[in-house]
């Protein structure tokens, strides 16, 4: 049992490392660890909420690994820098809290894996929503037999997003950066998460084959889907279909429906609400932040819940989706641009990725208008 106080360091402090440091500060202000360093290639910005305080601030994350001397450093820059900064952090002999996706390809998850394995290290991987409490009571009802054999999950998400949005970093809306292809569009990012999660619950199984994909861009200028779908089958025989839209009119947080051969079950993943076979209505969750699991695992040896082989068919599909060429543009005509900085709105897409996800089927198959 390791009970010195960790020692945390954050690569990528401001963008989604900001949210890291919301999340560690009510830790750090309890003495349950210590904030020895933010790094970030711009200037780290204050925030009233989180205190830059004692840390010491770098520009560089190698100088930061050699001053600092992290205990466990936390990954949030852009996916193209993954590899590298988890590489030498874990060389350093750190532990790594590794933010979604971990890598973009199945040759860097080897070369990181061996890594890991090499050096003995800790990964966790930020796909937060496997910390749910509402999936484990789910895999728990299909494995009590509620839902019988399973047959298919799918996902369905319709969000929104301004045109800011994709003016918000240099590799946003990008399909390559440098020559690098980068992790942006609907499905490898925002959506990242639906993904993973319908993997999971189909029994973290490797796929079966191919996968079937179709995207589709609603703005000339992006190089990424803002609507999309993939199919593919495990080697559980359990179908997935993930359909997505950041062009959606209605909400759907991220609706996850689970088909068995006897009965079926509905997951909100992001806000962790589950409604199983004979349920009057959805019952609420909570979650294990995967920060304090990781500090746990450290401490106790408890199971890392999202350690990073379980990433591993994840990056197989996101492969698959980041070497799609640029998705064809929909037609104007289906089109409808809303608000000072608009949303771009897809006519029955909200819809159409319901169907998808329910019925298992690609747009192709749906009749639509624009696909
Ligand atoms: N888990 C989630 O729900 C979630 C949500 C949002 C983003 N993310 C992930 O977090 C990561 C960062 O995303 P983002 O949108 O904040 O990206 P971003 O482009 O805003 O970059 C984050 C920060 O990293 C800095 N940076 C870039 N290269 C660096 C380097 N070599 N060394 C130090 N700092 C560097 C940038 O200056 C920026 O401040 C991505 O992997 C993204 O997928 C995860």
């Amino acid at each position: 049992m390791d009970l010195t106080i960790p020692r945390i360091a954050i690569v990528g402090a401001n963008g989604y490392g900001l949210h890291h440091r919301r999340n560690l500060e009510p830790k750090r202000r309890r003495g349950e660890l210590e904030l020895v360093g933010l790094c970030d290639t711009a200037e780290v910005s204050e925030d009233p909420d989180v205190p830059i305080g004692d840390a010491a601030v770098f520009d560089d994350y190698r100088r930061m690994l050699e001053d600092a001397d992290p205990d466990i450093v936390v990954i949030a820059t852009p996916p193209p820098t993954h590899l590298p900064i988890a590489t030498d952090a874990m060389r350093h002999g750190c532990d790594l809290y590794l933010e979604k996706p971990p890598v973009a390809s199945l040759e860097e998850y080897e070369r990181l894996y061996a890594e890991m394995i090499g050096t003995g290290r800790a990964v966790q991987v930020g796909f937060q929503a496997l910390g749910s409490h509402a999936f484990t009571a789910l895999r728990d009802a299909m494995e009590s037999g509620r839902i019988g054999t399973l047959e298919a999950v799918g996902v369905a998400g319709s969000w929104q997003r301004p045109d800011s949005y994709y003016r918000r970093s240099a590799w946003a809306g990008k399909r390559e950066l440098d020559g690098t292809l980068v992790a942006d569009g609907a499905l490898a990012n925002p959506f990242a998460h639906a993904t993973q999660q319908a993997l999971a619950i189909a029994g973290d199984w490797p796929l079966d084959g191919e996968i079937e994909l179709e995207r589709l861009r609603c703005r000339d200028r992006i190089e990424v889907d803002d609507t999309a779908v993939w199919r593919g089958s495990n080697k559980g025989g359990v179908s997935i279909t993930v359909a997505v839209t950041l062009c959606g009119d209605r909400k759907l947080e991220g609706d996850i429906y689970v088909r068995g051969t006897e009965g079926e079950a509905w997951l909100e993943y992001p806000t962790d609400r589950l409604s199983l076979p004979g349920d009057a209505e959805p019952k609420q969750y909570g979650r294990t932040d995967l920060f304090d699991n990781l500090l746990l695992h450290r401490q106790r040896g408890v199971g890392l819940i999202s350690g990073l082989r379980r990433s591993k068919t994840f990056t197989g599909v996101l492969e698959r989706v980041l070497n799609d060429p640029v998705p064809p543009l929909v037609d104007d005509a289906h089109l409808e641009r809303v608000g000072a900085d608009p949303v771009t709105v897809l006519d029955g897409a909200d819809a159409a990725v319901e169907r998808a996800a329910k019925e298992g089927r690609l747009f192709s198959e749906l009749a639509l208008p624009w696909a």
